[in-house]
């Protein structure tokens, strides 16, 4: 029986998936409060796993060993690298990887790490365009995008590190959970997408406009995720 592991990095990307669910029961683990339950149906595990990429990992880990979830959602909110997406678009993972892993010196490359062979951890097809149904359903105004995740220990807001990230890994949004999720699902066998609402265009704009879209952002990929779960 397929059981969703949904993961949200702040209380604000989760709290009205918690606040949806049945027959919710709270199990702590590493400090986070895992909520196995019901949503729209579907048998799941919400979590809110805190900020950044050891956070999200061992998140992932603990999905994976103490509830065998079958699938993996992470949902949130991420900075913009393409021009076509805009504050409060969504972004749907095709892939994502680490920008922060470098060892490029002993001639991986870029964003690799050491030994995998590839640099890109694939979200799963299905999953992805499930996502995309449900948010043509749910955000009817908005406008969605596949495209590629870049994460990163780091809230990018400097134009200069932007264009890096654009031209070293064609990506199409930053924030600081989604290849660790990837990561983590992929080590496991566990098909996974990574959702992500657009709150800024990471940029020297970034610390203005962050604060004042997240909000609304945070919303509409957790529409989105309650939307998409019961077709799974
Ligand atoms: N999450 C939302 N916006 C972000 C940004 N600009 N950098 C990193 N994570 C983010």
């Amino acid at each position: 029986m397929n059981k969703i592991g949904i993961i949200g990095a702040m209380e604000l990307e989760v709290e009205r998936l918690k606040a949806e669910m049945t027959e919710s029961n709270i199990i702590t683990k590493a400090g986070m409060d895992f909520h196995e339950g019901k949503l729209n149906g579907a048998s799941v595990v919400v979590v809110r796993c805190g900020i950044g990429k050891v956070n999200a990992a061992l998140c992932v880990q603990i999905l994976a060993d103490v509830f065998q979830v079958t699938h993996v959602i992470n949902t949130g909110v991420a900075g913009s690298l393409n021009a076509e997406l805009d504050i409060g678009d969504i972004l749907i993972s095709k892939d994502a990887l680490h920008y922060d892993m470098d060892v490029t010196i002993f001639g991986y490359k870029s964003g690799e790490v050491p030994q995998m062979g590839f640099r890109e951890f694939t979200a799963d097809r299905r999953l992805a365009s499930l996502a995309q149904e449900a948010c043509q359903k749910v955000n009817p105004g908005l406008h969605v995008r596949i495209g590629r995740v870049v994460s990163g220990d780091q809230f990018i807001s400097d134009k200069n590190v932007k264009e890096h990230l654009i031209a070293e890994f064609q990506g199409d949004c930053t924030e600081m959970e989604g290849a660790s999720i990837a990561h983590g699902a992929y080590l496991n066998h566990i098909p996974f997408v990574i959702i992500r609402a657009i709150s800024d265009k990471a940029d020297n704009s970034a610390e203005m406009d962050y604060p004042t879209f997240e909000a609304q952002a945070a919303k509409h990929s957790a529409a989105l995720v309650m939307e998409m779960v019961q077709n799974i």
